[in-house]
């Protein structure tokens, strides 16, 4: 399988890069930053170097073309709400629009809990920012595409567990990117799982077992 990742060193995509190879995929992804090339190379992926802000719609499609599956992982991070609609909002449109001329119609997105962080009674930034994430969910959601939109808790660094808890309504905690990432994977190997919104948290059951669960409901 050909897998193209927006976003690929980031944290999640960087991960994801790493697990898709080692399980036999072919991986490329577009990111931004020349210093990267030779990370990038290292782990055996050839990536495009583009900016999602300012590519071409031509360059995208260029790059894509030939992928099984596109994922978007890439984020502004915190940055300005301008960045924010830039990159979460308006990247993932275009990313949307150029799966789509291209045909390529298997799309994953890394999401966010609408709800996260209610308790913490966020900036304007944040709430911004969760607006943004909703619109792409909303967008993506109603696109002809074959779409699973993922939707993880608050991100850590610490080892992967091997375990979560994925369903379609979870509460929100947080999770690890390597469970994040090997739950991408997973999800990208099972083509049963389609159009579906997915909470994904720490938890207890195995990511097979659980995206198994997912796929024949
Ligand atoms: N943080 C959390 O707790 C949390 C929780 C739920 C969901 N999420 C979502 O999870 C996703 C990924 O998280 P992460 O930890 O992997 O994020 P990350 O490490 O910040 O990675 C973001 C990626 O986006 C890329 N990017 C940003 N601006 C770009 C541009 N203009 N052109 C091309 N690439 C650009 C970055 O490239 P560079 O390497 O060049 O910066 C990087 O590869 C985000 O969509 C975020 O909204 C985060």
């Amino acid at each position: 399988m050909k897998v193209f990742i927006v976003g690929i060193t980031g944290g999640i995509g960087l991960r994801l890069a790493r697990i898709l190879k080692a399980r036999g995929d072919e991986v490329h992804g577009l990111y931004r930053n020349s210093n990267q090339t030779k990370e990038l190379n290292s782990i055996g992926v050839t990536a495009t170097l583009g900016d999602l802000l300012s590519i071409e719609p031509e360059h995208l499609t260029d790059a894509m073309r030939g992928s099984n599956a596109i994922v978007f992982s890439a984020g502004a991070g915190g940055g300005s709400n301008t960045m924010t609609k830039a990159i979460d909002g308006e990247g993932v449109s275009k990313s949307i629009a150029a799966a789509r001329l291209v045909g390529i119609s298997r799309f994953f997105l890394v999401s966010v809990f609408p709800e996260a962080w209610r308790e913490r009674h966020m900036d304007e930034g944040f709430e911004h920012y969760i607006t943004v994430k909703k619109h792409a969910d909303i967008e993506l959601s109603q696109s002809d595409l074959d779409w699973v939109i993922l939707r993880p808790s608050a991100l850590k660094n610490e080892p992967g567990t091997g375990t979560i808890n994925l369903g379609v309504a979870q509460i929100h905690t947080e999770v690890r990117r390597d469970d994040v990432a090997a739950t991408l994977a997973e999800l990208i190997h099972t083509p049963a799982v389609s159009r579906k919104i997915l909470e994904l948290t720490e938890g207890s059951t195995p990511i097979s077992k659980a995206v198994g669960a997912i796929s024949s409901h």
